[in-house]
């Protein structure tokens, strides 16, 4: 069994977090052990022998953890002498999306693997928000998004990482997900330099909030190809971005940053969009990267009635529609795509 420390700073083309790796293991850190679930742990874990110089099974994953081992687990943890494969990293960090500070401060996790864990707390937070839009699950995806603008601002090189996971995971279930992410990265190649988090926060949110208004469209209406639509489920649909305009004011979301995103994001340049038929300037610029982000997004997701298309067809396709799409921003898309190497090729 071979032992290798973590390389922390592993190129991007190693940005999927769960491929394998047969010769590393990590070390387990004890808030790590805090995260798992109390009777069963998702990984297998193995102890240093210093005697042996080598590393030896201790646990397997799904066995019970029973009150003795996990106190010799938690020792072991502490002096540094538990660790767990790499080739269950994607486990180990699902985990850990449920303690995002733990996370964060993990030493043990590159920062790849850190940007896995914030997106899959990401996904998990607007999910609730989605299931049921209260304050209590806004508090908790508007401290989210913070934490994500936080760790944008501190390197900006990281939005690249965060776009290259939206293409490692363009599914169905993930499409709201990948939608907000790729509009936050638009919106930060359109702005060009700096933003500072009073501008970037409220930005973010509205990113994330911006298909609210679908939480009120049964999942038998969202899942319907448009043409297989009868004109008053048809209209249904379309008045999602004025129920979330209505949510939005029920939870006193009044910043036009966050407003116009949900509103504004299926509105279209030549006034074929709606709820509101807007055209041309009358469409900000955040309800215009919000529509660019959503349908690009839509086209790269492999769904029931329409095969997924390559990134950079997508994209082409949007550059195209110069009657329904703002231009600049698609060209923005464009760039910011070719910035990532595994994106591009
Ligand atoms: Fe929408």
């Amino acid at each position: 069994m071979i032992f290798m420390p973590a390389d922390l700073d592993l190129p991007e083309e190693s940005l999927c977090p769960d491929e394998p790796n047969t010769e590393e293991y990590n070390q387990v850190d004890p808030c790590t052990l805090d995260c798992f679930p109390d009777h069963s742990y998702p990984v297998d874990l193995y102890r240093w022998r210093e005697s042996a110089g080598t590393l030896s099974p201790i646990y397997r994953c799904g066995a019970e953890v029973h009150t003795r081992l996990r106190g010799t687990l938690y020792a072991l943890s502490e002096a540094g002498k538990l660790f767990f494969s790499r080739n269950q990293i994607r486990a180990y960090t699902e985990c850990l999306s449920r303690n995002l500070d733990a996370a964060l401060d993990d030493p043990n996790l590159t920062w790849n693997e850190k940007s896995h864990v914030l997106i899959e707390s990401l996904g998990q937070r607007q999910q609730a928000m989605f299931q049921q839009p209260m304050p209590q699950e806004l508090d908790n995806l508007d401290r989210i998004v913070e934490t994500l603008c936080l760790y944008l601002i501190e390197d900006s090189t990281r939005m690249r990482r965060v776009v290259h996971h939206v293409h490692c995971t363009p599914l169905a279930a993930r499409q709201r997900l990948n939608a907000a992410l790729m509009a936050l990265a638009i919106f930060l190649e359109c702005e060009g330099e700096p933003v500072p988090l009073e501008r970037m926060h409220p930005v973010g949110l509205g990113f994330f909030l911006f298909d609210i208004g679908m939480s009120r469209v049964s999942r038998m209406l969202s899942d319907k190809k448009s043409m297989q639509l009868v004109p008053s489920e048809q209209r249904r649909v379309q008045e999602h971005p004025l129920a979330g305009f209505e949510i939005a004011g029920r939870l006193n979301l009044v910043n036009p940053e966050i407003v116009e995103p949900i509103i504004q994001h299926h509105e279209r340049l030549n006034g074929t969009g709606y709820p509101n038929r807007l055209r041309d300037r009358q469409i900000g610029k955040l309800g215009r990267i919000a529509g660019v982000a959503d349908s690009y997004v839509a086209m790269i997701t492999d769904r029931p009635h329409c095969p997924a298309r390559p990134p950079l067809h997508a994209a082409a396709e949007i550059l195209k529609q110069d009657k329904v799409y703002d231009q600049s921003v698609a060209r923005k898309l464009v760039r910011l795509l070719n910035a990532v190497p595994s994106v591009a090729s």
